[in-house]
């Protein structure tokens, strides 16, 4: 079998343009849904995700606001700033760029953001709302878009094993919640699991976030199976480098049923679901029925 390809850009290119279109509907109340990102430090990568979220909110029609800090700013300069966002009536949403330098306790900047302009669903109440299933929670980017792009080719998940390499607070556990949400099973595997590739040949769905390159092998794939690739490894190739993900891609493609590309998979969808929760942050704090 040969895997039909999830196409993650089109399908985000989609969204966006629906959430547009609920922008400028949102904007007869008198005003735009606002997005700040807070940056420290300048690596490379970070920078180019940051600016790639601020030009698609724009181009949503939300206003953007950047913050840049210095990579040695101390942590009380860091909590005042996310205090003045989380004050600010034209701030809808706050992302706090991660991961951040080693002198900040990301989990208290984490904490100190507002919950309802926590668009990126990592405050623990959040966390904990997404756990019991409270429809008022505001749920993490990435899982949302691995959900929506799985549902694309197959509307209900309903039984399937799930299996999600990787338990980070950013993708496994939450998306592993919201697999349980659609009626999965749902395995979490990590670095420290026994015989990972035979856990992962049971799975009707896998889901690698390990952050490894090419750590997943085509015979780890049952045959039909799905496969969502979250990575975003960057490897060097002779004197050039490339992007690859998670999964042995040529190799897995030969046996699932379909997969999703790196880049054009996973990535688009993260944005994508950062605008939908902006959007729905800011309908919630002007008292607009939920969407
Ligand atoms: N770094 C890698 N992924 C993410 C994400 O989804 N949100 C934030 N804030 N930082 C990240």
């Amino acid at each position: 079998m040969t895997a039909s390809i999830i196409d993650g850009k089109a399908i985000a290119q989609e969204l966006r343009a629906r959430i547009k279109a609920e922008v400028a509907s949102f904007r007869a109340t008198g005003r735009a849904p606002g997005l700040a990102v807070v940056l420290v430090g300048s690596d490379p990568a970070s920078a180019v995700y940051v600016r790639a979220k601020a030009r698609q909110t724009v181009e949503a029609g939300m206003l953007s606001f950047e913050h840049s800090l210095p990579a040695d700013v101390d942590q009380e300069a860091l909590l005042r700033l996310i205090g003045l966002l989380n004050a600010d009536p034209a701030v809808d949403g706050i992302l706090v760029q991660l991961p951040l330098p080693s002198h900040i306790d990301a989990t208290a900047v984490l904490s100190t953001v507002d919950p309802t302009k926590d668009v990126d669903g990592f405050h623990p109440v959040n966390a904990g709302r997404l756990a019991t299933g409270d429809p008022a929670a505001l749920e993490p980017c990435t899982p949302l878009g691995c959900v929506h792009l799985l549902k694309s080719v197959e509307a209900d998940l309903s039984g399937a094993h799930s299996v999600v390499l990787g338990r980070s607070n950013i993708v496994g556990k939450p998306l592993a919640q919201m697999l349980l949400r659609e009626n999965c099973t749902v395995t979490i595997a990590h670095s420290r699991t026994r015989d990972i590739a035979q856990i992962c040949r049971t799975a009707d769905i896998v889901i690698a976030a390990t952050g490894r390159a090419a750590m997943v092998r085509g015979d780890w794939i049952k045959p039909g199976a799905l496969v969502i690739d979250v990575g975003i490894n960057r490897v060097a190739t002779g004197d050039k480098s490339a992007l690859v993900g998670d999964v042995a891609f040529e190799e897995a493609r030969e046996r699932a049923a379909a997969i999703t590309p790196v880049p054009g998979g996973v990535g688009p969808m993260t944005i994508a679901y950062l605008l939908h929760n902006t959007l729905k942050a800011a309908g919630r704090r002007s008292g607009l029925p939920s969407t």
